[in-house]
């Protein structure tokens, strides 16, 4: 790991960033926190609804809005975050909130995939009826999604603690 850590450090795109001036990292940093805002604001929205907050609300006017605006969070985090790690890359060796990060990632958006799969959800996505096993698999996905990205969250703010 240390290897391709210490790769991505003498990178060509490393190389491009750091010569773009001292604004880049301040600027990508501010790039993360904005796709971080918008990925968890539309999730946390979406999950809790699916735990069963407003359920007056039907779940297909925020599954409108939110899915999208969650994947554009997560494009925009991915790439500034993926920028970020070349500054410093071989500092992060050995920080166990860098590594855990990326697993709890990876489960995040199998979450998602697994989800947008079930009969559940192609019911509440197309605004039809919702019988109460339903309600139940979508609260599970809904509930574990938010530990997922609340981990992600913490993982990245505590990098810069160990
Ligand atoms: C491929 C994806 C990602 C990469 C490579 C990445 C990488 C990074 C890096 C390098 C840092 C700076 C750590 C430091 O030196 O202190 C960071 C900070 C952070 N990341 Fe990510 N990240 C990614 C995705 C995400 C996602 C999806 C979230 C949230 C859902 C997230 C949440 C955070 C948070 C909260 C911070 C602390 C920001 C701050 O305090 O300024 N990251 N990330």
């Amino acid at each position: 790991m240390l290897e391709f850590l210490s790769w991505l450090e003498g990178s060509a795109l490393a190389g491009f960033l750091r010569g773009l001036g001292i604004w880049t990292y301040g600027l990508l940093n501010l790039g993360h926190i904005l796709g971080i805002a918008s990925l968890f604001g539309a999730v946390l929205l979406l999950d809790l609804r699916l735990i069963g907050s407003w359920s007056s609300i039907p779940a297909t006017q925020l599954i409108r809005p939110c899915v999208p605006v969650a994947a554009a969070g997560f494009l925009l985090a991915a790439l500034s975050g993926l920028m970020m790690v070349t500054f410093n890359a071989s500092e992060y060796h050995g920080n166990p909130f860098f590594y855990l990060k990326f697993p709890l990632i990876v489960a995040g958006l199998i979450n998602v995939a697994v989800i947008q799969r079930l009969t559940a959800w192609r019911r509440a996505a197309q605004g039809q009826p919702l019988v109460s096993a339903d309600r139940r698999v979508l609260a599970v996905f809904g509930a574990v999604s938010l530990l997922l990205w609340t981990g992600v969250i913490a993982c990245g703010r505590m990098i810069g603690y160990w």
